[in-house]
């Protein structure tokens, strides 16, 4: 049974397909047609929609905007959706509604809603915990959607307009209600159905539901596996989410490590990740877009073993280590020994991934990251790169790990270049040059609409390049993304 509140309206829906996106449920079922279909790839933002959850105090809500087109049902679960159609009252626009007008933001008017609907979720944001509103937080807020019209400095000065100085609306006047309404929706708790979409609230339940479905797919934020829905018409019988159980969604530090819970969503580990590892800041931030950011998991993104994800590269270089679990064992299995082939792991049958570790960096580590792609935003790295390399007191290297994504069929370190590196000065140039010597014949890349195999390979080199210039200057390393390198 899937509960959640579909704007004001509480939902309440057992059989259920396992296919249905939240896009479909809205056009198709309820008649809600102001969500738009565009690309249904998660690409274009034109079906954004925000869901409203309950914050970690209760006291407040927390604003998201998500692909719909990619959403499956089970992750409204216990959630509100809020859509286009819920935004004017009586005749009265929204702020962000009129913004759009005063501001000449739309013209064809087809990316009209989804932007409407980001630029709300920025100001339902705004409303609770505000924040100096400038071009670059505009930018990260609307960074899921394109605009094929109107151009885009009319939507982004309607979004400084509105969001600047938010004023409180219908939304914040029923806050209470909302949340009252939501908790409601908690007091049930036979979330596990038989068949369709499985929503196992338990470390237990999931056991069971893979001993009694253990062909059927594990399912969490569902931007990739949507996909297969959506473009390729493949339908599941049977998909298990991990949506609904908590212990998957934690986070936790100590002295040596970050534990991030592997369902948790890539834009709730930003500020830990980030706090811990600000090197990363630019690759995070351009890691798809903020609605798909909203939605998929560092757990899935590593699970799914693409070799164009963005964060294997990054756990490659920072050592981490995968914790899997069945129910009844623990495993832990090592980043750099994780993937064997293009999409396989070493993740055996019944088993799924619980938590990552990420050790935390010494002094001695210098740490970059990089990714190039066609597109600043929303875009697919054709190559990332991530350097993490420690040093002694005499800039000597002692210990090189690296990750890399687009140059082989499987997220990759390069063992040549640790190799050819060790022992020597950091800054010294010919330490410079056998590494790009290593990194030259390193990996056998292929050609796709993305790049070509030459160019991946001279991009290793060059961002090597581009890294090792950076320890001539700093001894703190800074990330820097070249994405027309
Ligand atoms: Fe394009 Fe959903 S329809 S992102
Ligand atoms: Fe036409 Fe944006 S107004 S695509």
């Amino acid at each position: 049974m899937i509960r959640f509140l579909l704007n004001d309206t509480s939902m309440s829906l057992s059989a259920q397909d396992a296919n249905q996106t939240v896009l479909s449920f809205l056009r198709e079922q309820q008649k809600l047609t102001g969500t738009k279909e565009g690309c249904a790839a998660g690409d274009c933002g034109a079906c954004t929609v925000v869901v409203a959850e309950l914050s970690d105090s209760e006291q407040g809500l927390h604003y998201r905007s998500i692909n719909s087109c990619i959403a499956l049902m089970s992750s409204l679960h216990g959630k509100q959706l809020i859509t286009v159609e819920h935004l004017k009252q009586g005749n009265t626009l929204h702020p962000v509604q009129q913004a759009m007008v005063d501001e000449h933001g739309s013209q064809c008017g087809f990316c009209t809603p989804g932007f409407v609907m980001s630029m709300f979720a920025l100001y339902q944001q705004q409303q609770q915990a505000p924040a100096p509103i400038n071009r670059h937080s505009v930018d990260y807020a609307l960074s899921g959607n394109l605009c094929r019209c109107t151009g885009y400095r009319p939507i982004i000065d309607a979004t400084l307009a509105a969001c600047a100085t938010p004023q409180s609306d219908q939304f914040a006047r029923q806050r209470s209600a909302t949340i009252a309404a939501l908790n409601a929706l908690r007091d049930d708790d036979d979330t596990l159905a038989s068949s369709g979409l499985l929503l196992p609230v338990s470390r237990e339940q999931l056991a069971q539901c893979i001993a009694a479905h253990p062909d059927a797919p594990l399912v969490a934020g569902s931007t990739d596996l949507s996909l297969e829905i959506t473009q390729q018409h493949r339908r599941f019988e049977t998909l298990i989410s991990l949506s609904q159980i908590p212990a998957l969604k934690q986070i936790s530090i100590d002295s040596q490590r970050l534990r991030i819970g592997a369902a948790c969503a890539l834009s709730d580990i930003e500020k830990p990740l980030l706090t811990h590892f600000p090197q990363l800041q630019e690759l995070f931030e351009r890691f798809a877009s903020l609605p798909v950011r909203n939605q998929a998991t560092l757990g899935g993104n590593i699970a799914n073993a693409s070799p164009i994800g963005d964060m294997p590269p990054v756990m490659l270089a920072l050592n981490a280590t995968f914790v899997a679990d069945n129910g009844n064992h623990i495993l832990r299995l090592p980043a750099n020994e994780f993937f064997t082939g293009y999409r396989q792991t070493t993740l055996s049958s019944g088993y799924w991934l619980s938590a990552i570790d990420i050790p935390l960096l010494s002094e001695q580590q210098r740490l970059a990251a990089f990714k190039v792609s066609k597109r600043t935003e929303d875009d697919i790295s054709a190559v990332c790169a991530v350097f993490n390399v420690a040093v002694d007191n005499d800039g000597i290297v002692t210990d090189v790990a690296t990750g890399f994504g687009g140059v082989a069929a499987t997220p990759v370190s390069a063992t040549a270049l640790a190799e050819a590196i060790t022992g020597k000065s950091l800054t010294d140039a010919q330490t410079l040059q056998a590494g790009k010597a290593a990194l030259r014949s390193a990996f056998s890349p292929i050609d796709d609409v993305r790049a070509t195999a030459r160019y991946r390979n001279q991009l290793a080199e060059n961002l090597w390049h581009r890294f090792w210039l950076q320890q001539q200057t700093s001894s703190t390393i800074e990330t820097r993304v070249n994405y027309h390198a």
